[in-house]
């Protein structure tokens, strides 16, 4: 089995091909990653010796039809991905996200090649606080940011080309993932830096929106279930019941951290921020037999602390800059 891996150089992807090679030794993976200031090849450092890395961008149509050629799977993790940089300058998005998910089908129709799609919930917009409603396959996409309608306009590639063109693919939308490698600009990641640099945590808002975390590990447990066993055409909803707000979370990395509970600021809310994500998880579960592993959150957050207090630096030298950035924003 020779994969390929774009974004295998991101928070998920690095953590993807660490999960790969250590359960399936024999696989050959080549990771094709842009090393934005959002990848980082000290991620795969661990498992530098067992990878072929090439940087490049998915837009590179040339480039990806070559590495395409010689592989048996593309799972497609690289993205632009992060909501707050999507409002300042939706461009890179429209780049990666689309034109880079355009290239891969491309290559992968010409030369028969399987393919995943790694996509977000962030395309069914949002569900109301109150609500009990959860995301379900059947919701309509009703994406709120540019980071989220790019996603969406991806997926809606990837299914157009298995209509079209009979494809084989799968796509699965994941709820948000934490666990170690995440970028500092990230919500957790965020809080827990500032807390080791001595800065105080920032909420937006109220700190009332819902996201439904799940471990990093359980995204890509689930993402190799429907590789061995998803049927083409299909869409897989990721989620492991994690729903919190976030005052919660950060309530529990100050905890976990030693600090007072009221050490953090309030600052400018997200444009449009969406209130609440829920994924149901059931076809995923009852159709493919998946399960998470990582269901005590409290135990994975202080995990992920314990990650972070022992890489500082992996991450140290991202903080300085991505603080100056929020700070301009008043976030
Ligand atoms: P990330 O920002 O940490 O990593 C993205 C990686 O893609 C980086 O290594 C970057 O260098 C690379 N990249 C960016 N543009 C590229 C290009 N043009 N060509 C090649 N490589 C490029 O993102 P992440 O959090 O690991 O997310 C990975 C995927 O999972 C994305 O598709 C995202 O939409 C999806 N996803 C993320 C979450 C989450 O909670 N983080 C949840 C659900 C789905
Ligand atoms: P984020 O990690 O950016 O993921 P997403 O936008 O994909 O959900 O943010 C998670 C939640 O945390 C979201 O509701 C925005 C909020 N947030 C803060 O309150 N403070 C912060 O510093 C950041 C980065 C996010």
């Amino acid at each position: 089995m020779r994969m390929l891996v774009t974004g295998g150089a991101g928070f998920i992807g690095a953590n993807f091909v660490h999960q790969t090679l250590r359960d399936h030794p024999e696989y050959e993976v080549v990771v094709l990653d842009a090393l934005t200031y959002a990848g980082n090849e000290a991620s795969l450092a661990p498992v530098r010796e067992d990878v072929e890395f090439v940087q490049g961008s998915v837009a590179d149509a040339d480039l990806v039809d070559r590495l395409v050629a010689g592989c048996d799977v593309v799972v497609h993790f690289a993205a632009e991905s992060h909501n707050d940089n999507s409002l300042r300058d939706p461009w890179p998005f429209l780049q990666t996200n689309i034109v880079g998910t355009f290239a891969l089908l491309e290559a992968v129709r010409k030369h028969g090649v399987r393919y995943h799609h790694i996509s977000t919930d962030e395309v069914y917009g949002d569900l109301e606080l109150d609500d009990p409603a959860k995301f379900t396959p059947q919701t309509p996409y009703n994406p709120s940011s540019p980071y989220s309608s790019t996603k969406a306009g991806s997926d809606l590639l990837v299914r157009a080309w298995v209509r079209s063109f009979d494809i084989h693919a799968t796509i699965s939308n994941c709820s948000n993932n934490y666990g170690p490698y995440q970028h500092v600009e990230k919500f957790i990641p965020r809080q827990i830096t500032n807390v080791l640099c001595g800065l105080r945590p920032k909420l937006y808002g109220a700190g009332e929106n819902v996201r439904d975390w799940i471990h990093v590990e359980d995204h890509n447990s689930a993402v190799h279930t429907i590789l061995d066993q998803g049927r083409s055409g299909e869409t897989y909803l990721i989620g492991a019941d994690g729903e919190r707000n976030n005052r919660e979370v950060l309530g529990l990395i100050l905890e976990l951290t030693g600090q007072p509970a009221d050490a953090f600021d309030h600052v400018t809310d997200r444009a449009g921020h969406d209130l609440r994500y829920a994924i149901d998880a059931t076809k995923l579960r009852t159709e493919l037999g998946w399960s998470p592993r990582y269901t005590d959150f409290r135990d994975g957050l202080a995990a992920t602390i314990d990650w972070y207090r022992a890489n500082e630096g992996w991450w140290r030298p991202q903080k300085e800059q991505v603080e100056a950035g929020y700070a301009a924003r008043g976030q």
